[in-house]
Formats: structure tokens, sequence, C-alpha cells
């Protein structure tokens, strides 16, 4: 058993999803027992087993609490986590006693208790346990506890990602998650990389006027090689704090793709950028459906329209129900006042949705389609146009970050700091 403990007694147990500048990280392949005494903790360990974090998780859950616990490893090998439910005190101090004379070294031990009192707490912390949270418990609760015990402190802020979509082909996803990428780097001065996932025919490599030798196809096909030197060595640096996993763009390959073929690109990008933003093609298949689950954020992308109509609320629905313990998808609605087209309003497509379009970008081809012929972005172009503050605010809702920028700009600034330092 470890020896330091995380006290999340002070947090709410209620199953709200979490804020969105918390950012939990998946958790890797291991294996966790739970041992709960009532139905409402195992309730909640249930679904936690099926939140997108714990998807690489192997969870078995049974009830009986502490002497289940003790009876099940007499003779069987302990897991990487035991998660126990208890009531009392000294049946869990004398329990957790009893355990570690059959417990292998490395097994983490989480408790899950209704005592809300200090000295209990140094106990545990003197026998090891790793986390101690206060019932009734949601399962994002659960979900953190777990994936706490295996993401350092010093890597929380580390690989957010991001995936934006289109509710349809050509409505500008692509455009727009090259532009908010950029305000990401830019006004928010958070590292990132877009990934271009349209390998046949992306654009992020015309956008950002990069041309690189390789990028994310040469990760993809030889999965077994990809580790952060592997990845970095694939990168082009657009910017200071902006980088490039482009897409070939050529035809020569098929890009058929098994579901889990990204996986480790993701993963290894998540250890080393603080963001991640994944362009994704406007199709369903195993990858895009798993790409878009796994991600730590949605923004889907529409041009009002009944078929964009249709097809938000279809991923809406689905996205919702695969990942109850987070907060929904965002969407924004793109190419608004197509002259002659007529267009559903922007509080009819909110109606349908039951949620608001984070901006409602408008048609703008002269300037959208300078940009695109020129491989540059919006803010390029035109410093101050009114989309770009459409972007920085998208930027903004994604990452739960405020704008750097103005406050550095700032001639008083760091004595402002001086002085709120005394
Ligand atoms: N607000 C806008 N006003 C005018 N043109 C736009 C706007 N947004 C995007 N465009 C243009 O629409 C075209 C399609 O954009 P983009 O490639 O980003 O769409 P997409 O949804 O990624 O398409 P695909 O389905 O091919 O991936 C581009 O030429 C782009 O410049
Ligand atoms: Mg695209």
């Amino acid at each position: 058993m470890i020896s330091y403990a995380r006290q999340t007694h002070d947090e709410q147990p209620e199953a709200a999803p979490p804020p969105v500048e918390e950012h939990i990280a998946p958790a890797p392949r291991v294996s966790v027992q739970a041992f709960c005494e009532t139905v409402e903790t195992a309730a909640a360990v249930q679904s936690a087993g099926e939140d997108r974090r714990l998807g690489k998780a192997h969870l078995k859950i049974q009830m009986g609490g502490m002497a289940a616990a003790i009876e099940a490893y007499r003779s069987a090998p302990t897991p990487n986590v035991i998660v126990l439910e208890s009531d009392g005190r000294n049946d869990l101090l004398s329990g957790l006693d009893q355990l570690a004379t059959v417990c292998d070294a490395g097994t983490r031990v989480v408790v899950i208790g209704r005592i809300n009192d200090v000295m209990l707490y140094r106990e545990l912390v003197r026998r090891g346990v790793s986390d101690y949270v206060l019932a009734p418990v949601g399962p994002i609760d659960v979900v953190r506890s777990i994936c706490n015990l295996f993401s350092a402190p010093e890597a929380k802020a580390v690989g957010r990602i991001i995936a934006v979509v289109g509710a349809k082909g050509g409505v500008g996803a692509s455009t727009i998650s090259h532009n908010v990428a950029w305000a990401i780097a830019r006004d928010l001065a958070m590292d990132a990389v877009v990934a271009d996932l349209d390998l046949a025919f992306g654009t992020a490599g015309l956008d950002y006027n990069q041309d690189p030798p390789q990028g994310i196809a040469d990760a993809v096909f030889s999965p077994d090689r990809v580790d952060t030197a592997f990845i970095d060595r694939l990168l082009s640096k657009c910017t200071d704090h902006l980088s490039l996993l482009a897409a070939p763009a050529t035809l020569d390959r098929v890009y058929d793709f098994g579901t889990d073929a990204f996986d480790a690109v993701f993963d290894t990008l998540r250890s080393t950028m603080p963001c991640i933003v994944l362009d994704i093609p406007h199709q369903w298949s195993g990858w895009t459906k798993r790409a878009l689950i796994g991600a730590d954020d949605i923004l889907i992308v529409a041009a009002p329209d009944l078929a964009n109509l249709r097809n938000t609320k279809n991923l809406f629905d689905l996205l919702k129900a695969s990942r109850p313990n987070d907060r929904p998808p965002l969407y924004c609605l793109n190419q608004v006042g197509v002259p002659k087209r007529p267009e559903i309003a922007a509080t009819e497509f909110a109606k349908a949705i039951e949620s608001q379009p984070v901006v409602s970008i408008p048609f703008e081809p002269q300037i959208f389609g300078s940009a695109a012929n020129n491989g540059q972005m919006i803010a390029e172009i035109s410093a101050n146009h009114k989309s770009i503050e459409m972007f920085l605010q998208i930027a903004q809702r994604l990452t739960g970050r405020s704008e750097t920028k103005k406050q550095k700009s700032s001639l008083l600034s760091p004595l402002i700091e001086k002085l709120r330092g005394k």
C-alpha cells in the first residue's frame, strides 16, 4: 500500500459533472475491486466503471464491505486498487490491519466512509490508505478518486483533449478548430497541438501554411513505435505555442482504421501537451465515435439548416448518454446568413437541442475564403474581425481559461502583482 492520502472529504457528494477547470485524467489499464456495504455506493461505483475515464480499467464490484475483502484476499492476489466501503471506525481500522497482512505491495486502498474526522484520517494515512472519500458518493467522486491515484499532481494541467466535429460535411468544422486552436495558443498562452484526423483530405497543413514531410499517418500506421520522442518528431511548429500533427492528405493508401487505432497517439499527446485539438472528419465510424466519447470536451459545428439540426440533436443525445458524468457537448452555428438561403433561427436551434450555441459565426466568404487560400488564420488577415472574438469565446469555454494577453500587456500589472503579494 502507498503512504500518502488525498482527502476529498470537502468535495460535493452529488453526481454533478466536474467543473470545466477540474481535469480528471483517464486511469491506465488497472484492476479495481470494490467491496460495498450499501446499494447506493455499489450503484455509484457501477456507474463510475462505465465512465469514459475508467474505460481501460477492469472493475469488479461485490457487496459485503471489509469482511468480504478480507475473505476474498485470503487466497487470491490483490488487484491494483481496492475500494472499501465502511461505516464504522474501529471495524475499519482493525479490518485494514488484517487486510495489510494479505495485501500485495503496490495495491492501493481507497476507503469510502461516513465519518468526517481528522483523527480518523490520520489513522488511515498511517496505515497507507491512498484516499478517503466521504459518503454519500456520486459516480464522479469514485472516478476522481481512482484516476487521481495514477496521475501525478504536477501533471494535472497536462493533456486536455478537445474534439471538434461538423454536424454535416463542409460546415466549417476544420476552419473553426484551427482558428480556435490558434486562439488557445495565442490568447490563452496554452501549448496546443492540432491533430488533423482527416487523413485523406485534411486541410490543417494548408490552413497553417505548413508542408511537413511527416505527420499523423506515421504514428497511426506504426502504433508500436509511438512514444513521446517519436510523436515530437512528427509535430511541425506553427507558432510559439501551437504545433500541428498534419494529415498526409494523399490517396495512395486507404484509411480504414480500427476502433482504437488512435489510442496510442492520443495517450502520448496527453502526456506532454496541455491542449490537444482534434479536427475530426464528418463521418461515423468506430474510431470517430471513440474519439468523441473519449474527449474531455466536444465542440459540434453546425450550419443553420434542418439536416444539421437533426444531426446535432443525434450527436448530443448519443454523447450525453455515453458521458453521464461530463458536461454536455458545446456547439456553435457557422456560416449564418448566406444570402437568399432560408435558415433555422438560433433560438429554434437552441430550443430543439436544449442548449444555447456558444456563438453564431456569420457567413463571410470574402475573409474566410482569403484565409483558406492564403494559408492564414482569420486573425492574421484582419486583426479586428468580429469572428476573432468568437473564436476566443469558444476557446475560453472549451478550456475553462480566461485570456492572459490583456493582463500581460498592462504596464502596471507587475506592480499590481507585487502589491497583491503583500
Ligand atoms: N463562416 C464562414 N463563412 C464563410 N466561409 C466559411 C465559413 N466557415 C468556413 N467557411 C469555408 O467553408 C469551407 C469548408 O470549411 P471546412 O473545410 O472548415 O469545413 P469542414 O466542416 O471541416 O469540412 P469537411 O467535411 O470537408 O471536413 C472552407 O472553404 C471554409 O473557408
Ligand atoms: Mg474538415
